[in-house]
């Protein structure tokens, strides 16, 4: 029997040890460790990547986000448009801001927000729609726009690299936010997160915002909080940025693969992911949807397979949002992926033959033989 990890660092740490350390060395010797000059480089690397005009270092994603919506003024009274089939953290950074999260579904396929539902949902309280790039698959931006004419956020922390009709994750919206949680297509060896946009006005707030709201040290004109990001991370993701598109490029062969074994399988219980025309998915995440997912998952499991399930249980239905006042029902694709979804293995490192086995037992578990 194989052993598959859903997800491991180890091998790519292993291979990058030298650099990193090397890397973690110079920082000691500069003496600065939060913000600086290896911020300031790593932030214009950021900004020339994402063909954004603005890159500011943060402490997290989530951060990045919250930060991103104040720059940008929203609060109370406030309504951001977003999608409740996501990690908390989108709709936990609008409401931080004193802002109402309203949720509208996602399309079956992509597991992005719908633009035509999002057109429905707009109020006149809405100040922003923040669609999720989810998995690595951006969100059509472009047809929300077509409906919109307010501030667009993207939640880009699982689409570095993403692109849409040409354009870059980052570069689509007025602002985007990005994270480098370790286990992110780019990631820091703790939290780490940016804010990018196009705008000067929002960048210097961003920078303000991330300072306790002080844009000369000591002198606060709003409110902000501490979230930096650190030289340490700045410095480490500096060494891994050259890397990302190969990792890239991994990840979308292995997902080709993935795809092109389980479409030979023909299970009509096994639903592949989709890449819309002219669009570039980075597979954060390589995610199905399949019938008795949890009886595949404990099966995959039992061969030595380790799979995910992002994410089991959609916004509007979290304990913690129950104020928001919706109900089950309120949105039946959302509420149907979350009992369907399945990431499978991926990471650049995993191997053709691990791959093959994954395909296989997927293929076993409904009854079909490979080859
Ligand atoms: C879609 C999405 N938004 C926001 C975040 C928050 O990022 P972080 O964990 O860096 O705070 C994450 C990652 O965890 C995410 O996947």
């Amino acid at each position: 029997m194989m052993e598959v990890p859903s997800f491991t660092l180890t091998r790519q740490m292993k291979e990058m040890e030298k650099e990193l350390s090397a890397a973690i060395q110079q920082v000691m010797e500069s003496g600065q460790f939060i913000l600086g000059d290896i911020v300031k480089t790593f932030e214009e690397q950021m900004a020339d990547y994402t063909h954004s005009r603005f890159a500011i270092g943060v402490g997290n994603g989530s951060d990045a986000l919250y930060l991103a919506l104040r720059a940008a003024d929203i609060g109370a009274g406030d309504e951001v448009l977003t999608t409740p089939f996501t990690f908390f953290a989108t709709a936990g950074s609008i409401l931080r801001t004193g802002a109402k999260p309203v949720f509208t579904d996602i399309q079956v396929d992509t597991f992005n927000m719908d633009p035509e539902q999002a057109r429905t949902r707009i109020t006149p309280r809405t100040r922003a729609v923040l669609p999720v790039h989810l998995f690595g698959l951006m969100a059509d931006v472009e047809a929300l726009r077509q409906n919109f004419d307010g501030i667009i956020i993207e939640d880009a922390a699982q689409a570095i690299g993403a692109t849409m009709r040409g354009k870059p994750a980052g570069s689509v919206g007025d602002l985007a936010a990005f994270s480098f949680f370790p286990t992110k297509n780019l990631g820091a060896l703790g939290d780490g997160g940016l804010v990018t946009t196009q705008r000067e006005e929002w960048a210097n707030a961003v920078r303000a915002l991330r300072a306790h709201g002080a844009r000369k040290k000591y002198y606060h004109e709003v409110v902000g909080i501490n979230s930096r990001l650190d030289a340490l991370q700045a410095a480490i993701l500096s060494v891994k940025l050259p890397y990302l598109d190969r990792w890239t490029q991994k990840r979308q062969h292995i997902a080709k693969r993935y795809s092109d074994g389980l479409h030979t399988l023909g299970l009509e219980a096994v639903h592949i992911p989709v890449v819309p025309e002219g669009f570039t998915h980075v597979f954060h995440q390589y995610t199905i949807r399949v019938e008795n997912r949890d009886r595949l998952q404990a099966f995959l499991k039992s061969q030595g397979i380790g799979t995910t399930v992002y994410y089991p249980l959609a916004l509007h239905l979290q304990p913690a949002l129950r104020d928001l006042g919706y109900h089950l029902g309120d949105f039946p694709i959302s509420e149907q992926v979350q009992n369907e979804v399945l990431s499978l293995p991926m990471f650049p490192e995993l191997t053709d033959s691990e791959v093959d086995y994954v395909i296989e037992m997927i293929g076993h578990f409904y009854g079909k033989r490979v080859g």
